[in-house]
Parts: C-alpha cells; structure tokens; sequence
C-alpha cells in the first residue's frame, strides 16, 4: 500500500484537538498522487531497436554467404549456418528454441522457431521472416531484414524480460524462395487445436530496401492500424502493399484463417514520382534494383528504412502482445494534504494531480472526501475537473449542524479528460464554525 492512499488518519475525537496543532505546522508539500498501488501493470512501450544491433546480425549474415558459396539458399550449406547463428542468439537469451525439419527438392529444409516462456497459452503472437536466399546471392534485404529485424526484437523482449498477456514465438522460415515451403509445412503440420490459439502472424519480407516505400499489409484492420500508427507518429506515410499479396509466408496463416499483417519496402516494383516525392530516393527505379541477384549484399540496404520498420516490428509485437493497454478501473488517487477552510470566507482548493491515464474520467468517477468541521452545515463543496468544470458535490445548509462531511460522491465526469489536476473545492458560507479539508480521493 503506496503511503498517500486515502486513509482517515485520526478518529472523530481527536479531529478537533489535532486541527489546532495542524494550523501551526507548515502543510506537507503537496504529494503527487500514485496510483502504481492500485493499477494492473501497464504494457510498457516497446523500446527503440538499436540499428547497429540489427546491422550487426545483416554483417554475419553477409560472412555467412561469403563463406558457403555467396549464398544463403535452401538445401545450402549457407542456409543451415544461418539457422545456427539465430539459433543461438535466441538460445542464450532464454528462448526455447526448436528445429522443424522438412524435405524439398531432395534437400532438408528447416524452420526455426523460438518461444518466449511465458504468457497465456491460448492465445499466442506469432511474428516470422524468411532466412533462406535465393542461390544467386547473399539475400541481405531479402530477405536478411527481416530476419535480423525479427532476431533484435527477439532480443529486445529478453533483455525487457517482457511478461505479455500473450504467448509470444518467433519464426524464421526456410525455402521461402521456392514457394514458401517452410512456413506452410508449420502452418500445414500445426494440429487445429493449436492454429485456433494463433491470436495473429507478422510477417517481415524485404524491410531495408535501398529505394525504400513504406507498405503495410492490408490485412487483419487491428494488425494494419497498429503498423499506421506507429508510422503516423513518425508522420511518415505508409500505402498498402500491393507487390503481390501472398507472395510471403503470412499467405499460408492467411489461408488457415489466422489474422496476418506486415510490413514490406518494395522489390522489383518502380517507384512512382509521386512516392519519391513523400519518401524520398529515385523515382523511376525500382524499390529493390537487387532483388534477387548477386548484390544483394550489405550494400543493398536503406538504413533509414531498416530502422524505422525494426523499430516498428518491436512496437507491434509489444502493443499485440499486451492484453491490457489502459489500466484498469479502481485506479485511486489520493492526497493527505491538509487545507484549512477559513470562517465565512473565500473558498480554498485542495489540488491532486492525475496523470498516465488515457482517454476521459468515467461515468461514475468516485469522489471520497474528508473534510473536519465544526458544523457541516456551512460547507459547500465542488470537484474542479482539470479544465476548471465544476461538478457540486455538497450545498450548504443552515440546519445540518453535524460534524464533519466523511463522504462518497458519484460524478459522472465522461467529458473530462482524465489526465491533470483535479481539484476538491471547499467554501465555508456562514459565520462561527471552522474546519479543513483533511484528505481526498478519486477513484477512477
Ligand atoms: N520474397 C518475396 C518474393 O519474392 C518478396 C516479395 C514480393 C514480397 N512481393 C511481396 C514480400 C509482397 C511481401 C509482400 O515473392
Ligand atoms: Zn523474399
């Protein structure tokens, strides 16, 4: 229990002595309402992915297709390597980790899949990217980006010891390039029983493109505006992709019935004069001039773009994996803050400030009130919402001479945005009798 929740403090008989002692000492400097005793855990924001560490994983991936023929291809030796290298990055940050082996074209294909322990079972957040090549080339933005945007945020979840209401698992897929092998092997082998805790699939396929747009999948709405969003608040515009849908491993989710989104910055598509204008880069070229060839190499990325959509991938998995964004009713704000009420004179306020929430106060804000007085009759009593609208609590009247007003009132302050500083409004209205506001609460 925080320190500044409401409690009443001192019994009835011992109010009036207290109050004399309270008038000579200075008041406690105003505490700043907590509400972190009352309040489930809020979902954090998802951390900036560093772009160093995302380029760090595209560098061993180059090594890697350097060192097996110049390429990362299914069926390569280039390919198993780069399972190996994800494997154990995901291994030492506390994943449970798994091969699932599959054949194509005679070669044995693989899937990596990496489960975060944790989070409820039943509904559980899948984000993937493919990390085979084309036999061509070293595929760095394709499909290297993805992966490695993927692997960061992997390891962003670890070193945040993230704890979502959801499941979360990753997946970097094999034999993307000969038609999807990979993903719909899982998808394919996966029992229904366990499809139907599939809550979405995010997909990253090409997401550092040296001529870079911005496409979001038009997909599952709540997947999609999640991407928007975040790329409002960067205000860089977005469009829906439209350079083949399906032709990336969310197709197979797609088709068991899963809700899919992704993010895509072009391939073999030009880029309009119209794009260049809003994005940037060269219009009349195509997004991705190396897709599926020798250069696609560490060379072949737009760093901006890897950035943006890496720090968007991390955003994502952190706001779909958070079962509750806004906290809960029952959030109490409170202040023990002594406000002396002086005779028949002007009216004081006693502040209390609110903040973290979102959205408006309810429709049955709680106002818990403790005022100490001498003759309640005298007291009119209003809550200020943080724009100064005044809600009236209590009139006075000459004939209710009890002591004291120790009271719960119900506001409906739906038009009041819940964030700033509240105040408790006191008036004493007729002569003789004294008191102060002795602590007083909100509870949202
Ligand atoms: N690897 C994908 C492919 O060659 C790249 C791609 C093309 C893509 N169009 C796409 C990825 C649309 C996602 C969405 O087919
Ligand atoms: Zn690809």
């Amino acid at each position: 229990m925080s320190p500044n929740r409401f409690a009443l403090r001192r019994s009835r008989a011992a109010a009036a002595l207290a109050f004399v002692a309270l008038l000579a000492t200075a008041a406690p400097a105003a505490q700043a309402a907590d509400p972190s005793g009352a309040a489930a855990p809020r979902a954090a924001a998802a951390p900036d992915i560093p772009l160093a560490n995302v380029k760090a994983h595209l560098t061993q991936l180059q090594s890697i297709a350097t060192a097996n023929g110049g390429n990362r291809a299914h069926g390569r030796a280039g390919y198993k390597a780069s399972v190996d290298y994800v494997k154990a990055k995901l291994d030492a940050a506390g994943y449970t980790t798994a091969l699932q082996q599959f054949t194509s074209g005679g070669a044995t294909g693989y899937n990596l899949i990496a489960d975060w322990p944790g989070g409820d079972p039943s509904k559980v957040l899948m984000a993937g990217s493919h990390l085979d090549s084309v036999s061509s080339g070293a595929g760095i933005n394709d499909n290297g980006s993805g992966s490695a945007a993927v692997l960061e945020t992997a390891l962003a979840v670890s070193r945040a010891q993230l704890a979502p209401d959801k499941h979360l698992r990753f997946a970097w897929w094999g034999a993307e390039e000969l038609g999807l092998i990979g993903s719909k092997h899982y998808v394919n082998s996966l029992p229904l029983s366990e499809r139907s805790k599939l809550s979405g699939y995010l997909n990253f396929d090409m997401i550092g493109s040296p001529n870079a747009g911005y496409f979001v999948y038009d997909d599952d709405p709540v997947i999609e505006k999640t991407f928007k969003d975040y790329f409002a608040g960067l205000s860089v515009p977005t469009e829906i992709e439209t350079e083949g849908d399906g032709r990336s491993d969310h197709a197979p989710f797609k088709t068991a019935g899963v809700p899919v989104g992704g993010l895509f910055t072009g391939a073999s598509n030009t880029k309009s004069s119209a794009q260049a204008q809003k994005w940037g880069g060269t219009a009349g070229q195509a997004f991705d001039r190396c897709y599926h060839s020798s250069c696609d190499t560490t060379a072949n990325i737009n760093d901006t773009a890897l950035n943006r959509n890496s720090d968007a991938v991390a955003h994502a998995v952190w706001t779909l994996s958070a079962g509750t964004v806004t906290p809960p009713p029952g959030d109490v704000y409170s202040t023990t803050t002594d406000v002396s009420v002086p005779d028949n004179g002007a009216a004081v306020t006693s502040p209390l400030a609110v903040s973290g929430r979102t959205g408006n106060a309810p429709a049955a804000l709680q106002v818990g009130v403790d005022i100490k007085h001498t003759f309640r009759g005298d007291l009119v009593v209003d809550l200020l919402a943080p724009d100064g609208t005044a809600y009236r609590l209590k009139n006075s009247s000459s004939s209710d001479s009890a002591d004291n007003v120790i009271a719960n009132y119900t506001v409906n302050a739906s038009a009041e945005a819940a964030n700033g500083t509240w105040r408790l409004r006191v008036q004493d209205v007729a002569a003789q009798d004294t008191g102060y506001v002795d602590s007083w609460k909100l509870t949202f």
